[in-house]
């Protein structure tokens, strides 16, 4: 049996899916997020899990649960960023403030918590490895992105600074910025509104959730002394939109 990954967000789309395809690497496999009846379905599926119901925003519950994580799960080699999402695609004007602080508050401070809590884990394995998603929204603007994007934009410059304070200490960081996946991300955007969520993927090959676990397991199988920093991945039936120019 391999050591541990951490993995937040597990309940759906790539964490789940890394999940699964880390487990069968031989992973014990942490799986964290708010729907139990998820993680525990979960667990009993691929076994070998240690499940943690819990808000990554919520600093106290993701710094207890590690704290008291079972003795057999604390060899923790891999975490994974991913537990994060966008909310409404409206403008800045229209955009409500509560769910631009939704954001903030899961894609940034969740990573920053879910990090600090794990990582001296990470240092004791001497061979840790964190993923963080990003996505291309943290490069590549687009309408209605505003604090999303921004959002993600933290997580790659995150990702490349604590390579920085991370250096000798063994632990790898990589960064996956994904573009357009099939997952629930767009049910999530769209609150619940599965006819205006399916459109999104209508008529087109987005990337799976698979698609993004295999990258995962490709960085980790890589020699230790090659880091990867960053991976953007789009569906190849995906490109930038260009310069938009506004006619009189
Ligand atoms: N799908 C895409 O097109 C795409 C593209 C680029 C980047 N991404 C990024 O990829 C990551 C995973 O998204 P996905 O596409 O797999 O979407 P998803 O299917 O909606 O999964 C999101 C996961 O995040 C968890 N999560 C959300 N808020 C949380 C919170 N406060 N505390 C704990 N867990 C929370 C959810 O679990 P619970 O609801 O059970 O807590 C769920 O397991 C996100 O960071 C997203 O921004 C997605």
């Amino acid at each position: 049996m391999k050591k541990t990954a951490f993995i937040t967000g597990a309940t759906s789309g790539f964490g789940e899916a890394i999940a699964r395809i880390l487990s069968k690497e031989g992973y014990k496999i942490i799986a964290l997020g708010r729907r139990k009846e998820r993680l525990e379905n979960l667990a009993k599926e691929i076994g070998n899990t240690h499940i943690i119901v819990a808000d990554v925003r919520n600093k106290d519950e993701i710094f207890k649960a590690v704290e008291n994580l079972p003795s057999e799960y604390r060899d923790v080699e891999i975490l994974v960023n991913n537990a994060g999402l966008a909310l409404g695609l409206d403008g800045i004007k229209d955009a409500q403030i509560e769910d631009l602080e939704t954001m903030v508050d899961t894609n940034i401070k969740g990573v920053i918590y879910t990090t600090k809590a794990v990582l001296p884990l990470l240092l004791q394995s001497g061979n840790g490895y964190i993923f963080n998603i990003g996505s291309t929204a943290g490069a590549w603007p687009y309408p209605g992105s505003h604090v999303y994007g921004a959002s993600k934009a933290f997580v790659k410059q995150f990702s490349r600074n604590i390579r920085n304070d991370l250096i000798g200490t063994g632990i790898r960081v990589t960064e996956i910025a994904p573009g357009i996946c099939e997952t629930e991300f767009s049910d999530v955007r769209f609150k619940g509104d599965k006819e205006r969520a399916k459109k999104v993927y209508e008529n087109t090959d987005p990337i799976k959730a698979e698609d993004i676990a295999r990258i995962v397991l490709n960085c980790i199988n890589m020699p230790h002394h090659v880091n990867i920093n960053i991976v953007e991945a789009m569906a190849t039936a995906q490109t930038w939109a260009g310069l938009h120019v506004e006619k009189r």
